[in-house]
């Protein structure tokens, strides 16, 4: 059996790009959840569209690694910034991934108002397999539209525009971009013992009033193929 390695993205734009890569591939659809098989420079892929959001990420992760045992998976799309140091279209590799909407407050009288800085956030953050990172941060010379960096990616079912609620994130987590998907994942894969590693662009920049930009998504994903190809040279 060839196992392969499995890639997803959460909305059309996500994936898109990898189903043209893929010119031909089989698609099987689960729920709402669609999967697409094929090759990429001669590498056996499963495409996950796993739609937006936490739960739709592990329910479809589930199925991902039920049916179609992948040897690896890669989370990847796009994703807005935290950290001051990046910009629109720069890329994060995730040395961790943390679920940062888990979490629980201190009491607080009626009226004494809400604390978003006191809310302890109670999940641990999850490490991507060391090899996979490796690989993807070996071939950060090749992405030519911005910087490719190590960094924490933040999970959760929101979308934050607040730079105060930013700021507190990035200076408590360590979080260099939030998205939705990329830490329940994780969190899936490790479950099963699958190798994990998110990979997530800059979509946008509330920082910088950098607008969410489409061509984002195509550009994370020629990263990725690189990534693909790495990781199956070195095998
Ligand atoms: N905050 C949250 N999610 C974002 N996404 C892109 N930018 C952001 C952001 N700033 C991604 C999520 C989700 C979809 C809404 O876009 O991962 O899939």
């Amino acid at each position: 059996e060839v196992r392969p390695i499995a890639v997803q993205g959460a909305m059309d734009m996500e994936v898109a790009y990898f189903l043209k890569q893929m010119g031909d591939y089989k698609t099987e659809t689960f729920g709402s959840y669609h999967f697409y098989s094929g090759k990429i420079a001669g590498v056996p892929v499963v495409v996950s569209q796993t739609n937006i959001g936490m739960v739709n990420a592990s329910a479809s992760t589930t199925l991902l690694i039920e049916k179609y045992h992948p040897k690896a998976i890669i989370n990847q799309g796009t994703a807005g910034g935290h950290d001051p140091a990046l910009h629109k279209f720069d890329i994060v590799v995730g040395a961790k991934s943390i679920n940062y909407g888990w979490f629980q407050s201190a009491h607080r009288d009626a009226g004494a108002g809400v604390d978003t800085g006191n809310w302890k956030v109670l999940t641990e953050p999850v490490e991507p397999d060391p090899e996979l990172y490796k690989t993807a941060m070996s071939v950060a010379d090749r992405y030519q539209h911005g910087k490719v960096v190590s960094g924490v990616i933040g999970t959760s079912d929101a979308w934050n525009r607040e730079l105060d609620r930013i700021k507190e994130l990035h200076d408590t987590l360590g979080t260099s971009a939030e998205e939705m998907e990329t830490a329940s994942v994780a969190e899936v894969a490790k479950t099963f013992n699958v190798p994990f590693l998110g990979i997530r662009i800059l979509s946008n920049s509330e920082l910088y009033a950098e607008d969410f930009d489409p061509k984002s998504a195509d550009y994370c994903s020629e990263f990725v193929i690189e990534v693909i190809k790495e990781i199956e040279s070195g095998v």
